[in-house]
């Protein structure tokens, strides 16, 4: 379906043809932005200025918020330190962010837009318009919304082509995941162009090519979420043995492995193919109250298929090899930033 870092040819929602087009002669190449426009500056849209500032970008951000540009500062102050540890770009710095007073002077000069404003459709459908009315031509307005489609939100823009999702994770300044669609009335060229500007932002970008609610990163989230809901709500478990479940358990190689490279591991010599071979049964089992599709010889074959490019020619021993050594790894820097953190906490009481 869609892959990381894949630019595929991109069909429309539902698999409709896309409104195809180049990019346009005068729109700035991804890697050439230099001003990036923040519209919403709370949580997200706080932690996208704290993030592009520290990739070395100016940064101009607009809140209509009368405390906004205190909290501004205060997040991107408070963001620094981490993202000093992290590693600057060069040039980057907190005097390169701008709070403007309007609406139009924070897009004006943008090579890019990120609106972050609150998850209220109607608000979103007339400050994208709005944006779209005042942005320079050829400028791509990305929105971080978590919920809404891009065809539900650009109804009113007058150049809808440009508006794309750009929905990134909390924190957006440390977690590199951006997943970027189109709405119906997209166009292709913008979808590709965030794409590249996200990954030149030092971002990691899966360009889906279709709305999907929820997206992916969401979607996987929302399931172990509402499982886990279930759980607390017929006394199954308690909200610590469920976060242990996840922090000492599958979270763990999560980090590194997807829940498919993990499995195909599980699958021991004969990978994805005999996992799914083997405990393909257990999917009726009431392992969990999310219904499994029907296995069909297709899906299965898509999964050993799609797992083996992701495997990419490594061996089992090769993948056991990398297991071991990044879950090693995560372990013990846990353990570090546990021990500094008790080391303080002791400090603190000293
Ligand atoms: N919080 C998360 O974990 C998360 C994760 C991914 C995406 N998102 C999405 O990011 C967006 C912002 O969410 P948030 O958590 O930062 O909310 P927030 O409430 O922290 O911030 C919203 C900001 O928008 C400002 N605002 C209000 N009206 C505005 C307007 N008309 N124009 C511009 N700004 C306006 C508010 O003053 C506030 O500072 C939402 O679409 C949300 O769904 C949130």
């Amino acid at each position: 379906m869609t892959t990381p870092d894949q630019q595929p040819a991109r069909p429309g929602p539902g698999g409709a043809p896309a409104t195809a087009s180049a990019r346009p002669a005068g729109a700035v190449s991804p890697e050439a932005v230099r001003t990036v426009a923040c519209v919403g500056a709370g949580v997200i849209g706080g932690g996208w200025v704290a993030h592009f500032l520290a990739r070395g970008y100016r940064v101009t951000a607009w809140d209509p918020a009368p405390d906004a540009e205190r909290r501004l500062r205060d997040l991107v102050d408070s963001a620094w330190p981490a993202l000093t540890r992290l590693g600057l770009a060069e040039g980057a710095s907190v005097a390169n962010l701008t709070v403007a007073p309007t609406l139009a002077e924070a897009v004006a000069g943008a090579d890019f837009v990120q609106e972050s404003a609150p998850e209220r459709l109607e608000l979103k459908v007339e400050l994208l318009a709005e944006i779209d009315a005042a942005a320079p031509e050829h400028v791509v307005i990305g929105s971080s919304t978590s919920g809404y489609s891009m065809t539900e939100m650009q109804v009113r823009a007058a150049r809808p082509g440009r508006l794309v999702v750009g929905h990134p994770f909390n924190p957006p300044y440390l977690v590199p995941l951006v997943e970027v669609v189109g709405g119906t009335a997209t166009d292709a060229w913008a979808v590709e162009w965030a794409s590249e500007f996200y990954r030149a932002a030092g971002k990691s970008v899966i360009t889906m090519d279709r709305e999907l609610p929820g997206f992916i990163g969401n979607r996987i989230q929302e399931a172990a979420w509402r499982e886990a809901l279930h759980m607390v709500a017929n006394g199954e478990a308690t909200v610590e043995q469920i976060d242990l479940a996840m922090t000492a358990g599958p979270g763990l190689r999560w980090a590194f492995f997807g829940p498919c490279l993990t499995f195909h591991l599980a699958g021991g010599e004969g990978g994805m193919a005999h996992m799914l071979d083997h405990f393909g049964p257990s999917l009726k089992s009431p392992w969990t109250r999310l219904e499994s599709p029907e296995l069909t010889p297709a899906l299965r074959d898509a999964m050993v298929r799609e797992t083996d490019e992701v495997a990419a020619g490594r061996s089992n021993a090769e993948l056991i090899a990398q297991r071991d050594r990044r879950l090693i790894a995560v372990m013990r820097a846990l353990a570090e930033v546990e021990a500094e953190e008790a080391r303080e906490a002791q400090e603190a009481r000293a």
